[in-house]
């Protein structure tokens, strides 16, 4: 029994041991990769899912105050009356107060290019208090 026991944990170890050196070599690759993902610059904004554009953003899915979603201005989006290329892209957007990953589900009709209209729950973690209103940003593709 506990012959069976220690040799499960030197498995154990072994299988973590091999694992962290098999995994180790394409992580400075993974790094090279996001460097090299444009870089995009603009303002961002919060809006209400539900209350202004209803609970179901452009690319189809629902949205609410707490989806990691953001609505794409519309120079970048597209044709607003169809799913853009970007709709389910993951995104890491980059505030004065932190930074999230969240998908593209929506698209913003009055925002400029390189702009973002997030969620309350994603403005709150990337730009801070609801009351600033707007923030800088800059996002990449992830
Ligand atoms: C979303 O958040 C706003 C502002 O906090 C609130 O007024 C509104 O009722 C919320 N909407 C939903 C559907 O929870």
């Amino acid at each position: 029994m506990y012959r069976n026991t220690l040799l499960a944990s030197i498995l154990l170890i072994a299988l973590i041991f091999s694992t962290t050196f098999t995994t180790a070599a394409p992580v400075p690759h993974l790094n090279t990769l996001e460097k090299r993902a444009k870089t995009y610059r603009g303002t961002a904004t919060w809006f209400l899912p539900k209350e202004e554009g209803g609970e179901y953003g452009a690319c189809g899915p629902k949205e609410n105050n707490y989806s990691m979603i953001v609505a794409m201005n519309a120079k970048q989006y597209g044709n607003m009356n169809k799913k853009s290329k970007w709709c389910g892209k993951k995104i890491k957007v980059k505030g004065p107060h932190g930074s999230a990953i969240v998908k593209v589900n929506d698209a913003c009709p009055g925002c400029s290019y390189g702009d973002l209209d997030l969620t309350p729950k994603v403005f709150k973690k990337v730009v801070g208090n609801m009351n600033k209103g707007v923030g800088k940003i800059t996002w990449h593709a992830v």
